[in-house]
């Protein structure tokens, strides 16, 4: 039997748009215990909210989010905010029993992210961070090839995030996308929103990171704040590299910067094992390359395996074999998983507390850059 679940949409921006349209497909693809149902959405402009209402069909809008959260009627908080807003919602929502899915990263810093862990668990309400990568099938196939040893003992794992849209001195600091450079808004640049996502798949991949020696630079130094209008310094961080040690001894090599000229998203990652090694690239997502050393010697390299048949990661819900999916259903395969395990009273990683040690480990590469030494992190 379907139940109907209220959900209150908080941000109608980029990742509004992605979600609604999760929450409008998911059970049309996947049988799950509930039918969304698109209750209210918020968002900053009234004109605005209203359109996307309109656009979307959720029912009513709102510029107030508490109002989404104090409304019996919802089921589910969806937090779509920049990052700073993160933690006041997600905490009142935990209050008045809401489930809650929160946008990545969990928090601005460690102890904001600890007083969320703190607010859901003691309430008892489910709750998801949206690191969506993990729901790119390709990127499960790999865990589930890490998880049956096919690699062996692994010694490396490197991944990189690079895109080049911060190059110009004319892009501002604050308001509508580019609240990401403007570092109260944000937390931090490049670490916490792009290798975050990086950190997490990782420590799902290949376990947790236990030290990391990291370095980061800000190229511009001053950028014009677009809610003031005056010219502000910058705090986030414009590119970051790490390295670092995982608990089962494997190494770790990870890269992010908004000015690598040419590449727009292009998140990567290699995993190289005793026996086999993958390889995966954001820009061709429904293809997963692999080097098994066990293969005859005559017929052995790289295969490109395309991620389309039934017996792969999520692809049974979706077309034939051959047919390849995209960005937006990693939002949809997130959904589904998120109600069925609700349902069951279980959790659908990765939870807040997940989230809350890829934060320990933005921090700790944060920390490590600015004392140029190696940080330990507990966990
Ligand atoms: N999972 C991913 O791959 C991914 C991708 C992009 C962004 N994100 C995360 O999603 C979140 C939102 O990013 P975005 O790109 O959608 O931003 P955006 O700028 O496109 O949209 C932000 C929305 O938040 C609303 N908002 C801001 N402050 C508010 C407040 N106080 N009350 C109510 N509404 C408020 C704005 O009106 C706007 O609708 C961030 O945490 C970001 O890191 C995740």
């Amino acid at each position: 039997m379907t139940k109907p679940l209220n959900v209150g949409l908080i941000g109608y921006g980029f990742m509004g748009r992605t979600h609604s349209n999760a929450y409008r497909k998911a059970p049309h693809f996947f049988d799950l215990p509930y039918e969304p149902v698109l209750k209210t959405v918020c968002g900053l402009e009234e004109d605005q909210a209203k359109a996307f209402a309109q656009k979307w069909g959720y029912e009513s809008y709102t510029t107030n989010w508490k109002e989404v959260v104090e409304d019996d009627k919802i089921d589910i908080v969806d937090i779509c905010v920049p990052n700073n807003v993160h933690a006041e919602i997600a905490i009142a929502c935990a209050k008045a029993g809401k489930a809650i899915c929160c946008e990545k990263p969990l928090a601005l810093n460690v102890a904001q992210a600890q007083e969320m862990v703190d607010a859901v668990e003691a309430a008892g309400v489910p709750n998801l961070v949206s690191f969506n990568y993990r729901r790119v099938p390709a990127v499960t196939l790999a865990k589930q090839l890490i998880d049956e040893g096919r690699l062996g003992r692994i010694f490396h794992y490197r991944a990189n995030f690079l895109q080049d849209w911060t190059i110009s001195t004319d892009v501002p600091q604050g308001g509508d996308a580019t609240w990401r450079l403007d570092v109260k808004a944000a937390g931090s640049g490049v670490t916490g929103d792009l290798l975050a996502h990086c950190i997490d798949t990782a420590m799902w991949h290949n376990g947790q990171i236990d030290a990391v020696c990291g370095m980061t630079e800000t190229f511009v130094k001053e950028r014009m704040h677009a809610e003031t209008g005056k010219v502000e310094s910058v705090g986030i961080d414009d590119a970051c590299t790490f390295f670092c040690r995982f608990g089962n001894g494997s190494l770790g090599n990870f890269e992010s910067t908004r000015y690598a000229r040419g590449h727009k998203a292009l998140y990567t990652f290699e995993i190289n094992g005793e026996h086999a090694s993958i390889a995966w690239d954001l820009h061709d997502l429904h293809r997963l390359s692999y080097f098994d050393h066990r293969d005859d010697s005559i017929v052995r390299g790289w295969r490109s395996v395309h991620v389309t048949d039934g017996d792969m990661p999520y692809m049974d819900k979706w077309w034939v074999p051959g047919l390849q999916i995209g960005y937006e259903h990693t939002f949809v395969h997130q959904v589904a998983d998120f109600l069925e395990a609700m349902d069951k009273g279980e959790t659908a990683g990765p939870t807040f507390r997940d989230a809350l040690a890829t934060q320990k480990v933005c921090e700790a590469v944060l920390t490590s850059a600015k004392t140029s030494q190696w940080q330990n992190i507990t966990y």
